[in-house]
């Protein structure tokens, strides 16, 4: 072994060990149980699910179970997307995404939740079908449409429809995905009309079930309003017509099971194990588990959030062996910088450990050009305040050090995946990879906070910003109390991490535990090797 194992300080015996568990255990419990919520509950959705089923219809998770290969990991992306959001009424956004294995291989599943609206697409659903196609596309990965959809949500059209990333961003991206040999497959379980006509019309090959597809580009009423047609809809667009008279469709099939089964048949046709990089390009060793288990996470992290962890003793529970090559570890200490093998793989790893300092920008900028040139994909895990502000920072010239470390994230061509394991504050959220600098997936665990500064460093600022200002003398006491309590409860509200994966700032929240698998997989994509099929038939949801 060429590493040295991290040396664990953690004392699992101390009260504050057992508070933090404690409070972290709830925090993980919260999660599941609103992710439960997400996939079987929902306002008003009860009927709609009895309707489903009354129809002989199969849910989306189960569709995809399936399609995948038994005892393989199912990796699920943004469960809670579009929680909180309109009034609850959708659940996941309606709209079902991750990354499963069909004989051997993974690819992307999109499935529509036509319990929830039909399955029609709102704004953070089609945000959420954009991002799980943007995923295949970055990862080569073939896609899995199952479509049962009524296309556009309506009475939200403008948010869905005319923008880069709507509903012509996806289609975009489904042609030249194909156009790259990336497979785009359709199921089509239900109606699909106009704009949902497309996904089934843009794929390489289309099932359609009897009885429950249909795909048109107007259904009857529209065709009744323009043309005076009354039409049956199986008559307009069934499987029948679209498979054995128009050519739409490629195959017809009686039941669900069978369009599966179908399905399995032609993923094993699409060869699509040779597209993209040399498979193995990534250093690859025999696997070993940490030294310390992954529950030791929930002890390490201060209930009360404001108390600082080492992220020392994170990446000792991820990590192979818990083993770790510190990189500058006595220079620059406020970012700690270093390889490890994670799954095997052998990764870059950048963790904060506070604020971020010139050297620490300085250090980080070093070592991610190290990763790129030596080509070792880069894992950041993130939990700062942001960059040091003051007289002697300025005068250190952080300014232009935290530009650098901002610039080299954005330069570097390898694989990153970032992971918020805390705080993700300010310009600290760019130089740790934060999501405008595309990492290849951005997790966040539910202990962590995102915002452009914390919730009381707003509240003093604002407050600060307002007596200074033109209407200083015209504001009292109490109204500049009033001010802070509400710019507090805004800062605390939005930088609440159910707030932010509601709006999809990241592929989802994860269990602690669960963080070291799933890099495992996302790495195995990068790496084209097919480990990921070797892994416990367990659903990651995010
Ligand atoms: N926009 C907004 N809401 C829609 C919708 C759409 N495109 N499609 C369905 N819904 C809503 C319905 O209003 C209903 O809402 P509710 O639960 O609040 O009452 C819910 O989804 C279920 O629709 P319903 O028609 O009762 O379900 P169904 O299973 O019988 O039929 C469809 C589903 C999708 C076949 C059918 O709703 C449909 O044809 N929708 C319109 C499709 C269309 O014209 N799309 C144009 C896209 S550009």
């Amino acid at each position: 072994m060429t590493m040295r194992r991290i040396d664990t300080r953690i004392d699992r015996t101390t009260p504050t060990f057992a508070t933090n568990v404690e409070a972290y255990r709830e925090l993980v419990a919260t999660l599941r149980e609103r992710q439960q919520i997400a996939i079987d509950g929902g306002r008003g959705r009860a009927t709609s699910i009895e309707r489903h089923h009354a129809r002989g219809k199969l849910m989306a998770r189960t569709r995809i179970d399936h399609v995948t290969d038994a005892n393989t990991p199912f990796l699920e992306f943004s469960t809670l997307a579009a929680w909180g959001q309109y009034d609850d009424e959708a659940p996941g956004a309606g709209i079902v995404t991750g990354i499963g294995i069909v004989h051997g291989v993974p690819w992307v599943f999109i499935a529509n939740d036509a319990t929830v609206k039909g399955g029609s697409l709102l704004p953070m659903s089609i945000k959420k079908h954009v991002r799980a196609q943007d995923i295949a596309a970055e990862n080569e990965l073939g896609v899995i449409y199952l479509v049962d959809s009524g296309g556009a949500f309506l009475p939200l059209q403008d948010e869905i429809f005319p923008d880069r990333d709507h509903f012509g961003g996806s289609f975009h991206r489904q042609a030249r995905m194909s156009a790259r040999g990336l497979p785009q497959l359709s199921v089509v379980l239900g109606g699909c009309t106009a704009g949902g006509a497309y996904v089934p019309a843009l794929s390489d090959e289309v099932i359609m079930v009897e009885g429950i597809g249909r795909i048109f580009l107007g259904g009857p009423p529209i065709v009744k309003a323009a043309l005076g047609e009354i039409i049956d809809p199986d008559d307009l667009g069934g499987a029948a017509k679209h498979t054995r008279i128009s050519g739409v469709s490629d195959n017809i099939v009686a039941t669900e099971l069978e369009a599966y089964a179908r399905l399995r048949e032609i993923c094993a046709t699409t060869n699509c194990r040779n597209i993209g990089n040399e498979p193995g390009w990534i250093d690859h060793a025999d696997t070993e588990p940490p030294a310390y288990p992954a529950e030791d996470i929930y002890g390490i992290i201060n209930a009360d959030s404001r108390i600082p962890f080492d992220a020392t003793e994170v990446i000792a529970r991820l990590v192979d062996g818990s083993r770790f090559a510190p990189f500058k570890p006595e220079w620059g200490t406020s970012i700690i910088t270093g390889f490890a093998r994670l799954h095997g793989y052998l990764v870059g790893i950048i963790a904060n450990n506070g604020i971020i300092f010139s050297e620490a920008a300085l250090k980080a900028t070093h070592f991610i050009e190290l990763c790129e040139q030596r080509r070792i994909p880069l894992i950041f895990l993130q939990n700062t305040t942001g960059y040091m502000v003051g007289d002697d920072a300025e005068a250190s010239g952080i300014a232009k050090h935290g530009a650098k470390m901002v610039a080299a994230v954005a330069n570097a061509t390898v694989p990153k995946y970032t992971v918020l394991i805390g705080g993700s504050y300010g310009a600290g959220n760019y130089g740790m990879c934060g999501r405008g600098f595309d990492p290849r997936f951005l997790f966040a665990w539910p202990n962590s906070r995102i915002a452009t500064m914390a919730a009381d460093t707003a509240e003093t600022v604002l407050v600060d910003i307002r007596r200074a200002g033109l209407k200083a003398d015209e504001t009292s006491d109490e109204q500049l109390a009033e001010i802070a309590r509400m710019i507090r409860h805004q800062y605390e509200t939005q930088s609440d991490p159910y707030y932010a994966t509601s709006r999809m700032w990241d592929d989802g929240l994860i269990d602690p535990i669960h963080t070291r698998d799933a890099l495992g997989l996302c790495l195995s994509l990068a790496a084209r090797q097919d480990e990921p099929a070797k892994g416990p038939g367990i659903v990651y949801r995010m």
